[in-house]
């Protein structure tokens, strides 16, 4: 197939074109490179840059027609979406706006979209599946529900072939690349970086209602979530909008993750307790029973310190992120 990745730049988008490039898909990435790093395109992809705020640009790429896209061009940050709301909106929701018109425009049939554990805000049940319903705490999940909202509506008006994709906790690495995010948020690469630099890395909450007073995280390596893309592609159906929790179904708690990379790393990593961060759920923890039995996903990597694991190994052989 001819596919479209946005947001293919990025850590999650990178590895699927690199997946859907190994199979043979011809793969062009759209990304404004504002977040991703133009070494992070896989050989044998092309990269188009621009913004999907953009219609006329949008236009003139979706108008060299597609079999699909796949969608993981957002903004992606809880606490800055909490900030700054309007950019959250404008990016996620509109942009995907003017991406669904684009396709709808030039005939593109079938599209995979990006979404988050964040609809759920915080579960009355877990495992979460996809009947939970959807309560988002920030805007950045809220953003995400209504991108949902949306593919939904053209699914049924337009006869879109879709699926969104609802990630836990990604983590790891695949070959060269891996995660550099700016500035970087998430646990597991800050947990390295204390253990490279032996700076000490910060636990946010050790009051949660939880087995060891930490929260709590379905991981799920990278390379697992991007095959999962290759077979919602394969699965989509015109007119139907299916929706897909991956995780691993295991969680682990912020001191697990900090113990196992201490195993992992054979360094001693300082870790400090600190007061909550805002809008973060005591646990989250997903059911992909769905995913298991509709299409055939199953993970390879399951493993936490296999995780743990190949981030180190990135990190060690890129110290300076894609510079
Ligand atoms: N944490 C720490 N110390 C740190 C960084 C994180 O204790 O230095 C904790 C967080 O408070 C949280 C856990 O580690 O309890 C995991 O935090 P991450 O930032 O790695 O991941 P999140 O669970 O906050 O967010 C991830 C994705 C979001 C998505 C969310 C779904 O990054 O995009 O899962 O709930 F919205």
């Amino acid at each position: 197939m001819k596919l479209l990745v946005t947001g293919g730049a990025g850590y999650v988008g990178s590895v699927v074109a690199s997946q859907l490039v190994a199979v043979d898909h011809e793969t062009v990435v759209l990304d404004d490179l504002s977040k991703g790093h133009a070494g992070a395109v896989p050989p044998g992809a092309r990269l188009v840059r621009g913004n999907l705020l953009d219609d006329e640009f949008l236009r003139g790429v979706l108008g060299e027609g597609f079999d699909g896209v796949l969608h993981f061009a957002a903004l992606s940050l809880v606490g800055e979406s909490v900030e700054e709301p309007g950019r959250y909106y404008r990016n996620n929701v509109c942009g995907t706006l003017g991406l669904l018109e684009a396709m709808r425009g030039a005939g593109v049939p079938r599209l995979v979209f990006s979404s988050t554990a964040a609809v759920y805000g915080e579960p009355r049940n877990v495992p979460i599946t996809e009947d939970e319903p959807a309560a988002p705490t920030n805007p950045y999940g809220a953003t995400k529900l209504a991108v949902d909202r949306m593919i939904s509506a053209y699914a049924t008006a337009h006869g879109l072939a879709a699926t969104s994709l609802r990630y836990f906790n990604v983590a790891g690495a695949s070959g060269t690349l891996g995660e550099a995010h700016e500035p970087e948020t998430h646990l597991i690469p800050l947990v390295l970086t204390a253990a490279a630099k032996e700076t000490p890395v910060r636990i946010f909450g050790a009051d949660y209602p939880t087995r060891d007073g930490t929260a709590i995280r379905d991981y799920i390596h990278v390379e697992d979530l991007g095959r999962a893309h290759l077979l919602a592609l394969e699965a989509a159906r015109p007119g139907m909008h299916d929706i897909y929790n991956l995780g691993n179904g295991a969680g682990f708690s912020v001191r697990d993750v900090v113990e196992a990379a201490r195993r992992v790393t054979g360094r001693n990593i300082e870790a400090i307790e600190a007061p909550r961060r805002a809008g973060d759920p005591p646990e989250l923890v997903a059911s992909s029973a769905k995913a298991r039995a509709e299409l055939g996903w199953k993970p390879e990597k399951p493993a936490l310190e296999d995780m743990i694991s190949d981030a180190w190994t990135w990190m060690m052989s890129h110290p300076n992120g894609y510079e």
